[in-house]
């Protein structure tokens, strides 16, 4: 059957958010809550493969033993691993909502209250999927996600191409239903030869059923 193409197969799946310390106590955040990510490694272990899940701080657990937890908590510490475990691997899934800033200097004590503005400098991380699309081997799959506001077709289109991804998920904020913290999700899948095909609202788990067929269907072997 179409699943048994999973079988002895390895992935990478990155989840969740990334936290960057601006001082002991302090982090700059988002609000993903890694459900996503977490639905697509279930589904993929599910299927017989193996999958690497690089997941930033969240409040999941893992279930399949056919998955290994990696947690992260920074992206830079995302970076690394990922770095480290994809030429192993058949393919990867970037769903982790990764800081695109970091504090340029993080403080070592507690930063105290006080009536000046505190003006925090911050630089850009290193684009995760961007550079494992650099490193990418024909007979490996690279799937990414694109949350947008607005010009959404436009915007995944682009990333997808930038970072040599093979297909983009494309979810909408203007969509109800759909991003972050919800247990549903509304999706386009966009692929390197621009097939679209647009997906119903419904739970992260049948989401991550259709992406993992997407990943099926674009593996050589
Ligand atoms: O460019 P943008 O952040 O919108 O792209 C989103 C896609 O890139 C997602 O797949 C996300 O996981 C990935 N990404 C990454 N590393 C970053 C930023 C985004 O892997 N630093």
């Amino acid at each position: 059957s179409r699943k048994k193409k999973l079988l002895n197969k390895t992935f990478l799946v990155t989840a969740g958010p990334t936290f960057e310390k601006i001082d002991p106590v302090r982090f700059i955040g988002n609000y993903s809550s890694g459900k996503m990510g977490y639905a697509i490694a279930e589904e993929l272990a599910g299927s017989g493969a193996k999958v690497i899940l690089v997941s930033g701080p969240v409040n999941l657990e893992v279930a399949n033993s056919n998955i290994s937890l990696v947690s992260v908590e920074s992206a830079e510490e995302m970076y690394l691993e990922c770095q480290k475990y994809f030429s192993v691997t058949d393919g990867a899934v970037m769903c982790a909502a990764v800081a695109d800033f970091t504090p340029l200097q993080p403080e070592i004590t507690k930063t105290k209250r006080g009536k000046n503005n505190w003006n925090l400098e911050l630089k850009p991380t290193a684009d995760i999927a961007l550079s494992l699309g650099e490193v990418k081997k024909k007979n490996q799959v690279l799937a990414g996600f694109a949350l947008e506001t607005n010009n959404e077709l436009e915007n995944a289109s682009q990333k997808l191409h930038k970072k040599n991804l093979d297909f983009i998920v494309l979810n909408s904020l203007n969509d109800p239903g759909a991003g972050f913290q919800t247990d549903t999700n509304k999706i386009t899948i966009i692929d390197k030869d621009n097939n679209h095909q647009n997906f119903e609202l419904k739970s992260k788990k049948e989401v991550a059923v259709d992406i993992v067929n997407k990943i099926i269907d674009t593996l050589k072997n």
